[in-house]
């Protein structure tokens, strides 16, 4: 028997050495070694056969013909958008999420509705839960395949007599060659099965999805090498007390890389969400003190969403600071700037602070809006609903210009919104023609003038 050769993999950024090492020199991360065997007995492994035996030549970049790739358009509109505009062909992909957010339902569903000859092959779950899952969502793709298999050898021997036009493989972590000694989702494992799928990708031109887990750090379980060696990586995210999930595009061969997707985990599957912004509002009969309508952009899309603020009297020493789905750092910046410029009593005050729908943002845009809630509450006088707010607040208490001013302004008018408060630093807005009353101010102050003057 060959001797076994043992390899050391940085669990982070999957790093090789020949021993163990305290840090990566790569990352630079501290006790991330960890030992695997990786005994390659090439000779025994049936593996994907290439069948051409033409080397590629070099080609003048002019001669070359442009970008005509060949896109499957996908039954699921939120994913042809993640993706750029549909499947390329030939692609492979990544979904990474934590367990039990929807990745198997996301591409079962697809795979249930796409009229296309699709094989997925499951690691995790039987032929009869497979089965009852696709009855709940429907099954309307008599093409489609399942494989219960977690051997990479004989799912290529599957692959080479019966090729489908979709593979999708759940997940990437559960699947092992017998060319490496080491268990299924060991880095040297993952490493071979991704490098393996992507040389049958590229020769067949038929798309592959991996699904991949999610570590506790929030990356994708195995190495960052996985996601240099994919076409695109998404991630599929959400707050499991609520049903709104959100598909990110994190890397795009082929497209923008800051597209997100909106679905709703219904008891029959995930259903697309167009319009975001119609169910992160909620009805309201009456005006309530310490509610704004913040309009947000995340990726590239905008969203308005209702932030929320209650301001009451601290009853222990120390006053609370809580936040739900926005930085409190920043919270208690903007707290620090509405008390030193604008002379809130603020620092005797508990702050709550929630963004509707279980949302995290990112966005500076919605520090406007939060300024508005908490100053609402603070004065105990409602904000009429039919106002918007987009603007980022500086140290000094001005409002700073937000990007993509024009797609916010668009989408409150689309909804309905009368007026929209933003800076006056967004330049160009004297030409944007909208219906909507727009309020450029370039301090807090103004604001709260405007508000409640
Ligand atoms: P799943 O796709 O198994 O998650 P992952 O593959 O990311 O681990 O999703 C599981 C959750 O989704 C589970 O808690 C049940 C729920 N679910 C629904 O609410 N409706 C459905 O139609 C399906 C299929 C699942
Ligand atoms: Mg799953």
């Amino acid at each position: 028997m060959a001797k076994a050769i043992v390899r050391f993999f940085c669990k982070s950024c999957g790093h090789e050495a020949s021993k163990w090492l305290g840090k990566c020199p790569n990352c630079e991360q501290w006790n991330t070694f960890s030992e695997e065997i990786v005994e390659k007995k090439t000779s025994s492994a049936k593996l994907w056969i290439k069948n051409t035996t033409q080397k590629a030549q070099p080609k003048k970049v002019v001669e070359i013909i442009d970008g005509n790739e060949q896109r499957i358009f996908l039954p699921d509109n939120e994913l042809n958008r993640v993706l750029g505009g549909g499947l390329v062909t030939g692609s492979i992909t990544l979904i990474g999420g934590e367990p039990g957010i929807g990745k198997s339902t996301l591409l079962l569903q697809l795979a249930l509705n796409v009229q296309k000859k699709v094989l997925y092959i499951s690691g995790e779950e039987s032929e009869s839960q497979l089965k009852m899952r696709a009855d709940r969502i429907g099954i309307n793709n008599g093409n489609c395949y399942v494989l219960c298999e977690t051997s990479l050898t004989s799912l290529i021997n599957h692959l080479q007599h019966d090729q489908p036009e979709i593979l999708i493989v759940d997940s990437v972590q559960t699947l092992a060659t017998d060319a490496i000694d080491s268990p299924p989702g060991s880095i040297s494992q993952i490493k071979e099965c991704t490098a393996e799928l992507l040389r049958f990708a590229k020769e067949t031109n038929v798309p592959v999805f991996l699904i991949g887990h999610i570590n506790k750090d929030g990356n994708i379980a195995g190495p960052k090498v996985l996601e240099h060696m994919v076409d695109t990586v998404l991630q599929f995210e959400g707050d499991r007390h609520y049903n709104y999930r959100i598909l990110r595009t994190l890397k795009n061969r082929f497209g923008s890389a800051s597209e997100i997707g909106i679905y709703e985990m219904r008891g029959n599957g995930l259903r697309e969400i167009e319009n975001p912004s119609e169910i992160l509002i909620s009805e309201r009969e009456e005006n309530l003190s310490g509610i704004t309508i913040s309009c947000a952009v995340e990726g590239i899309r905008p969203i308005l969403l209702e932030t929320q603020a209650l301001v009451s009297s601290a009853v222990y020493g120390t006053p609370q600071r809580t936040s739900n789905g926005f930085d409190l750092r920043r919270l208690s910046m903007l707290l620090a700037v509405l008390e030193k410029r604008c002379g809130f009593q603020l620092g005797v005050k508990d702050v709550f602070v929630n963004i509707a729908g279980g949302m995290k943002l990112e966005d500076p845009g919605l520090d406007l809006s939060i300024v508005a809630a908490i100053l609402s509450s603070y004065e105990n006088i409602a904000i009429t609903s039919e106002i918007a707010f987009a603007g980022e607040v500086g140290l000094s208490g001005e409002v700073r210009a937000v990007s993509r001013i024009e797609h916010r302004i668009s989408e409150a008018e689309k909804l309905g919104f009368k007026e929209m408060m933003v800076s006056k630093y967004n330049k160009g807005l004297e030409e944007f023609k909208t219906k909507i009353k727009i309020i450029q101010i370039g301090k807090i102050e103004e604001a709260f003038e405007y508000l409640f003057g």
